[in-house]
């Protein structure tokens, strides 16, 4: 009715839909996942949930995230960064094949369950089970009190805010941003990160809010390639490193949207088969920031190049090299290698976004999809 019309255009603060609300609110829900917990100037980092498991936690065998779908992608980059920080093994896993598969799981494993709305249902019953074998289960929720929350021994909250869109993204950079400060505060505590290190890591992860900021400038540019790409039937997403599960995020945005089909791969796989994919009808999305893997993602892009596949790059701003070889870059600020799917998963989005709008889907729900997964 008229009323309730009224209400979401207000919820919408002015926005056509929750989902462009909510990519547009991520320098606030970045920030605001920090507030508090993070202070460069002093050193200082402090999750309160983590306190008294701190111990629990520095002293884990084994890290295992469990997780479903953009949380899971999540769990993806916490993986690359406990593993560079604090040295610890992590194993990343779909709560649903976890939970049905008889895992090895002890006293000695430290257990993150990832879930925005703290109610999916694999996810829960993955927590469950690894509670019964003795593990620490540890949060990372964005509802408050949400099921999730309350079964896990311990736990920090995303404060995302309210995520409405089916699609999930402040949830997903605020997700990244807890996994980092834990990930930091690990590897300091575990003395696998030095502390002028840490501190220079501190001080560049308090610049990130402002620079997702200037990433959503890159709107108008990417509604521009969205136009010429939005009737493609396919989509293949390439990154590696931290990018991959940003790759892996890109496709699952585009795909559960817009309703084309996309892949996410780590870049170097393309030769182990997806290449054989590739033709001018083709649109590959690369994400080619300047780290430690620049050099083999761009002989990547000339591999696609030289198959006549269409080249929309991600770069680091200043970029000149993949210039050259794509047909489109979209620039975003460059930052820390481990701070780059804060930053790269914002233009994947606004891409996704605008395809879908363009093809006239329902981007704030999608067809069969719900915002939450209660049932298995
Ligand atoms: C993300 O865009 C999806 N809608 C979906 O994959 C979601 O991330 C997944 O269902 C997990 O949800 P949760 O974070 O609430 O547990």
């Amino acid at each position: 009715n008229q009323l309730e019309m009224q209400l979401e255009a207000i919820e919408k603060g002015g926005y056509e839909h929750f989902m462009l609300k909510e990519i547009n609110e991520q320098p606030r829900s970045i920030a605001d996942c920090m507030r508090g917990r993070l202070d460069a100037k002093n050193g200082r980092l402090v999750l309160g949930g983590l306190r008294d498991y701190m111990n629990k936690f520095q002293n884990a065998e084994r890290i295992i995230i469990t997780a479903c779908g953009t949380s899971w992608h999540a769990g993806l980059v916490a993986e690359y960064l406990f593993e560079e920080f604090a040295r610890i093994p992590v194993e990343v896993e779909y709560a649903s094949e976890f939970r049905y598969r008889n895992p090895v799981v002890s006293e000695k494993d430290f257990v993150i369950a990832i879930s925005q709305s703290g109610e999916t249902a694999d996810t829960l019953a993955a927590i469950e089970l690894a509670k019964s074998k003795g593990a620490t289960i540890f949060g990372v929720c964005n509802v408050v009190g949400s099921s999730i929350a309350r079964a896990t021994h311990a736990g920090s909250y995303t404060h995302a805010g309210p995520e409405i869109g089916v699609a999930s993204t402040k949830a997903f950079t605020a997700q990244i941003s807890v996994l980092t400060m834990m990930a930091l505060k690990l590897g300091y505590q575990r003395g696998t990160l030095p502390e002028s290190r840490y501190i220079q890591l501190l001080s560049e992860l308090e610049t990130i809010p402002g620079k997702v900021e200037k990433a959503l400038k890159l709107n108008d540019q990417i509604e521009k390639i969205a136009a010429e790409y939005k009737d493609s039937r396919n989509f293949l997403y390439l990154g590696r490193g931290y990018n991959f599960p940003v790759a892996l995020e890109g496709a699952l945005k585009l795909k559960e949207i817009s309703y084309i089909h996309a892949e996410g791969y780590p870049a170097a796989e393309m030769k182990h088969g997806p290449i054989a994919l590739i033709d001018e009808e083709m649109p590959v999305v690369f994400i080619a920031t300047k780290d430690s893997s620049y050099e083999k993602v761009v002989s990547n892009i000339q591999e696609v190049k030289a198959r006549k596949g269409k080249i929309i790059a991600v770069v680091t701003e200043g970029d000149t090299s993949v210039r050259n070889l794509a047909d489109h870059v979209i620039e975003i600020p460059a930052t820390e290698e481990a701070f780059v799917p804060l930053l790269a998963v914002v233009p994947l989005q606004i891409l996704s976004y605008h395809i879908a709008v363009m093809r006239g889907c329902n981007v704030d729900q999608p067809r069969n999809l719900a915002k939450s997964v209660t049932v298995e």
